[in-house]
């Protein structure tokens, strides 16, 4: 088993980044796979995704970008039934790292570095990356794997995916990487199926992306009950038990798991 690191990125805000981070990593915790999630965005949404208390600044992502890095603070997402799973909690002090991190020397591979010393040797770390593409999103891309990218069945997101995913290919050459980290695919977000306009968006999804030589996986469906599980800090399984929206992880976590072996 290895360590495979996912960078969740999308160009665009709200389109479930952090709902796929959250509930992707509660899938492979429940499979035994130790899995974290590091997030990136200043927005700190996986705290609430995950019901956990704010952290300080320093116990927060902001800690890993300083030069005077010593360790990882990690927290177990309190009212989880699952174990192997450890979140890195962010801080709104991001944007303010953001800014000092563009003029640090090899800026863009600090996260690479400390990920190095992460306490998980084998597993799945998860970076939930915020909807700016900066300096954060280059750090992750340099750190990861993989990448994953979530799009709503709209032209705006669907466009903005493909302009993404020439900003890979620019920062990729750009960063030397070696090895590079790979398109895991795209995953259809907040799919309403009763939209005749998105169920022709997603038929029309291959004829886009099979070129590019990118993979598509299921989509997961638009339930306000994401939203209502979050309000309780809780993933879907945990709040709706047998909310059929829960299938729509299976394939990707299945896909994810076979990585690591
Ligand atoms: N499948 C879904 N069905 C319905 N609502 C969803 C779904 N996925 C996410 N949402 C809702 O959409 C909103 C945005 O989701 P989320 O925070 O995961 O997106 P994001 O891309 O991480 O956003 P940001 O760029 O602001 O961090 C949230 O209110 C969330 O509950
Ligand atoms: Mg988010």
């Amino acid at each position: 088993m290895t360590k495979i690191v996912i960078a969740i990125l999308a160009n665009a805000g709200g389109v479930g980044k952090s709902t796929l981070a959250a509930h992707l990593a509660y899938e492979l915790a429940k499979k035994k796979v130790a899995t974290g999630i590091v997030d990136l965005d200043s927005n700190c949404s996986l705290d609430i995704l995950t019901g956990l208390e704010p952290v300080e600044i320093e116990n927060s992502t902001i800690g890993l970008f300083r030069d005077d890095f010593t360790e990882w603070h990690l927290s177990v997402p309190p009212e989880w039934k699952v174990k192997n799973l450890m979140v890195c909690q962010s801080h709104l002090g991001m944007t303010d790292a953001e800014k000092t991190l563009a003029i640090k020397r090899r800026g863009q591979y600090i996260l690479q570095k400390r990920l190095k010393s992460y306490p998980i040797d084998k597993g799945v770390i998860i970076l939930d990356c915020p909807a700016s593409l900066g300096i954060i999103c280059e750090n992750a891309i340099a750190a990861a794997t993989h990448i994953l990218i979530p799009i709503e069945l709209e032209v705006k997101s669907i466009n903005g995916s493909v302009k993404l995913l020439e900003w890979i290919e620019v920062v990729r050459a750009d960063l030397e990487l070696e090895p590079e980290p790979q398109i895991l695919g795209v995953v259809p977000s907040i799919y309403n199926a009763g939209k005749a306009q998105q169920r022709q968006y997603l038929e029309q999804l291959p004829d886009l992306f099979n070129p590019l030589g990118v993979k598509i996986f299921p989509a997961i469906r638009d339930s306000v009950e994401f939203a209502n599980a979050s309000g309780y800090g809780l993933p879907l399984h945990e709040y709706r038990p047998k909310h059929p929206a829960i299938q729509d992880f299976k394939q990707l976590t299945q896909e994810i798991i076979k990585l690591t072996k």
